[in-house]
Parts: structure tokens; C-alpha cells; sequence
């Protein structure tokens, strides 16, 4: 059989290109999506947007035409904003969750007629933590990774009957370009949100850049491709993360919230 072929969005950074690298290494032909489109060693870049309906429809058609055949995806694309809910422009607000929901939506939508002709596929869908957890003060990051974590149990559900497995990947707090690429709203003039939000970014920002490499993520993800029964959701990161994931599922939502507060710098 002719090796397998798997698109990654976000390849030309972090997480997503940790993924080319090592599933490139492990034997996959790899497809690595970005705006950039930058390339690696072993892998093949290309230009797409996940934002625009056209760029993905024609990616993933190029692919299909040059290697005949797509058997995963990695949905990996994305961007962090911060900012106190009430002062977000609605417009930020949207573009935030444009990337993580529905740019995620577009890839699987886009390799789903495939799949389903090959009689089988992976979706694999990058979340995180703050899709478990919300972010104070990444209210619209949150809305975006919760949105995908209903969108991938949904989803699941649909595309299992033709073989198709859907994961969901929830990483905790790792050192990639995220920290740097956020984009923070700061209203100009009397803000009496400044402390508080300085204080919980600030907290967020200090556990990423201390935060393990992409390779953790990508050795999770390779996991997951290789699993005949993958699991649905997987969570990644340091133990005190993979607990509070658990906390958050388990506990009272009051004792969580007492008991989190520290930890999100509130
Ligand atoms: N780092 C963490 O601590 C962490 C934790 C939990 C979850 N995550 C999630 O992991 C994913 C990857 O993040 P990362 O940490 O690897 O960040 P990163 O190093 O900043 O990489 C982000 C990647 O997404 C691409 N991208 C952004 N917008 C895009 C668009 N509209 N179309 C196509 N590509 C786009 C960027 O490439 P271009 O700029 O070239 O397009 C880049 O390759 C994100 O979904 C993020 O939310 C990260």
C-alpha cells in the first residue's frame, strides 16, 4: 500500500509542526497547512487559510489530486485572544472563533467525502484545556475550544458508522509561538478591568513559557493515529493539568471554581 497520507493545519509553528516532523519521520507522506506555508525536511508545505471557505476546498482538492488519497487530519490552526469579555469587540470575538471552530470544521467537512469513499479516516481536532476549563480573561478563546469539543462528540457519533474516528487533543499549557501571537485588547483610557487582566495573563503567559515543548503533543497525537480504537478526548500537559481537566469533570462546579482560582490567576 502507498503510504498514508495526513494534512496538518498550523504546521509552520508549533504543536502543528511538531506533528509534521515526527509523523513525517514515523513514515507518513505529511501535508503541512498554514498561511505562511512553510515547509520541513521531510514534509510538504501549502498554502491555506482555515478562515476561507475557498483556500480549504482547493487545498485539500490539490492534495488529493497530487497523492490520490487523504487518510487523516490533523486540525491544528490557531490563535489566542485576550481581554476582559465586556471590553472584546464582537468582531474579535468572531475571528477568534472563525480560526478554532469553524476553521476546524472546514478541514473535517473538506476530508469527510474521502473518508468516507476510502471507508475510513481520522479527525484528529486540537483543543485544549481552555476547552475543559475557561480562561478568565480568554473568554473567546474558550468559547472557541468548548464549541469544538461539542462539535468533535457530535461529530464522532455521525462519521463512526463509516469508519471515521474523531479525537479530540486537549494540551495544556505548552511553549510554542501561541504566547507571542496573542493579541490582547487593551481599551484605552480608564480600564478597571487592567489589574486583574495583567495578573491572569501574565499567570497564563509564565506556565506557557515554562511550559514542555510541542514534541509531547505530537508524541500524543502520533498515539493516537497508530490506536485501532483511539480515545475520544486526550489530555496532555503536566499533572497538575491533566487533574484539573479531571477536577473540572468531577467536582462540584463551586469547590472546582474555589479550588482553580489560583491556578488561572484570579
Ligand atoms: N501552546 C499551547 O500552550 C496550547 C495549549 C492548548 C492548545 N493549543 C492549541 O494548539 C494549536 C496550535 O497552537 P501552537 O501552540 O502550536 O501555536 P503557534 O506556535 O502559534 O502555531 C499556530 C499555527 O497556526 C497557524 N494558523 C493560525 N491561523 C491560521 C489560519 N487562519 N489558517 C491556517 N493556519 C493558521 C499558524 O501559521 P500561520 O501564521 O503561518 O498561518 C501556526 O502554524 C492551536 O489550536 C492552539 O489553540 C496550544
Amino acid at each position: 500500500m502507498s503510504k498514508k497520507v495526513i494534512i496538518i493545519t498550523g504546521a509552520s509553528a508549533g504543536i502543528g509542526q511538531a506533528c509534521a516532523d515526527r509523523l513525517a519521520k514515523a513514515g507518513w507522506t505529511v501535508v503541512g497547512a498554514s498561511r505562511r506555508g512553510s515547509s520541513g525536511q521531510s514534509w510538504q508545505g501549502m498554502v491555506m487559510d482555515v478562515d476561507n471557505d475557498e483556500s480549504v476546498a482547493q487545498g485539500f482538492a490539490q492534495v488529493l489530486a497530487e497523492h490520490g488519497r487523504i487518510d487523516a487530519v490533523i486540525a491544528g490552526a490557531g490563535w489566542g485572544l485576550a481581554g476582559a469579555a465586556e471590553q472584546t469587540p464582537i468582531a474579535d470575538a468572531k475571528a477568534q472563533v472563525e480560526t478554532l471552530l469553524w476553521g476546524a470544521v472546514r478541514c473535517a467537512q473538506a476530508a469527510l467525502p474521502t473518508f468516507r469513499q476510502q471507508g475510513g479516516g481520522r479527525i484528529v481536532l486540537i483543543g485544549s484545556i481552555g476547552g475543559v476549563i475557561a480562561l478568565p480573561y480568554q473568554a473567546f478563546y474558550s468559547v472557541g475550544k468548548f464549541a469544538l469539543e461539542g462539535y468533535a462528540e457530535a461529530l464522532a457519533y455521525e462519521v463512526e458508522p463509516f469508519g471515521v474516528q474523531v479525537t479530540i487533543i486537549e494540551p495544556g499549557n505548552f511553549k510554542t509561538d501561541f504566547t507571542q501571537s496573542r493579541r490582547t485588547i487593551v481599551p484605552s483610557g480608564d480600564d478597571p478591568y487592567r489589574a486583574a487582566r495583567e495578573r491572569a495573563i501574565g499567570t497564563m503567559e509564565r506556565d506557557e513559557v515554562h511550559g514542555a515543548g510541542p514534541a509531547d503533543v505530537a508524541k500524543a497525537i502520533e498515539r493516537v493515529l497508530d490506536s485501532k480504537r483511539p480515545p475520544r478526548r486526550v489530555s496532555v500537559g503536566k499533572m497538575g493539568e491533566r487533574v484539573g481537566v479531571m477536577a473540572k469533570r468531577l467536582l462540584p462546579f463551586r469547590l472546582f471554581e474555589k479550588s482553580a482560582r489560583g491556578a488561572l490567576g484570579v
